[in-house]
């Protein structure tokens, strides 16, 4: 089903397939500089074993691919260099490592619709507890919009900006 983000953009929230890692990948290299891009053989990797952690926003009537989060499962609390490279399927939080839109599309309330999609299904899922990320210091508001606390500044190293961590509890009771 089709879900209306603004008078002109319908969109439908599928997982990504295998056939759409390189238009997703496309918009990985636009959306990021050279040095926080990721290589597309981790859009591989994460397209076959953890599907259900990669959702695409699709262009209602053309099925185009304009946006995606990544993620895979991890034993970790925070992002660590590990969890960008393997799933960890009995792991119990939920790291997401690629939040991107095309730059057609932004500031029309996409991202923020994808989050909240993407929060919903990886609760449904019933099986992580946490969800974790890293973001540059202007998103955190973004980010703390849908529940994410600070956590402090990330040991991870990409590109020349500080990242920082930012944990929220999937599990409400
Ligand atoms: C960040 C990004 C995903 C936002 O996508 P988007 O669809 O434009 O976001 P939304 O329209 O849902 O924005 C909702 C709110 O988030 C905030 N926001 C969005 N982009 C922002 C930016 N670049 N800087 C600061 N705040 C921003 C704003 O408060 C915005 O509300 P407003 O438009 O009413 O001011 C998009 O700009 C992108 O792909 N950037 C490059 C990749 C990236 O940096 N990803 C995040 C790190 S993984």
């Amino acid at each position: 089903m089709a879900t209306t983000i603004s008078e002109d953009l319908n969109v439908i929230f599928r997982p990504v397939i295998a056939s759409d890692i390189d238009r997703a990948h496309q918009i990985e290299v636009d959306c990021f500089p050279a040095d926080e891009a990721e290589p597309i053989d981790k859009f591989r990797y994460r397209e076959a074993n953890c599907p259900d952690l990669f959702l695409g926003a699709y262009l209602a009537d053309s099925d185009r691919l304009i946006g995606y989060i990544a993620g895979t499962g991890s034993s970790t609390n925070i992002i660590t260099a590990e969890s960008m490279t393997q799933h960890e399927p009995e792991g119990r939080t939920v790291c997401i490592h690629s939040v991107c839109v095309d730059r057609a599309y932004r500031r029309k309330g996409l991202a923020s619709q994808m989050m909240n999609e993407y929060i919903t299904r990886i609760r449904q899922q019933r099986k992580y507890e946490k969800a974790a990320l890293i973001s540059h210091q202007h998103l955190i508001p973004f980010y703390e919009s849908f529940g994410f606390r600070l956590f402090g500044e990330s040991n991870i190293q990409l590109g020349r900006e500080t990242w920082f961590d930012l944990t929220m509890d999937l599990i409400t009771n």
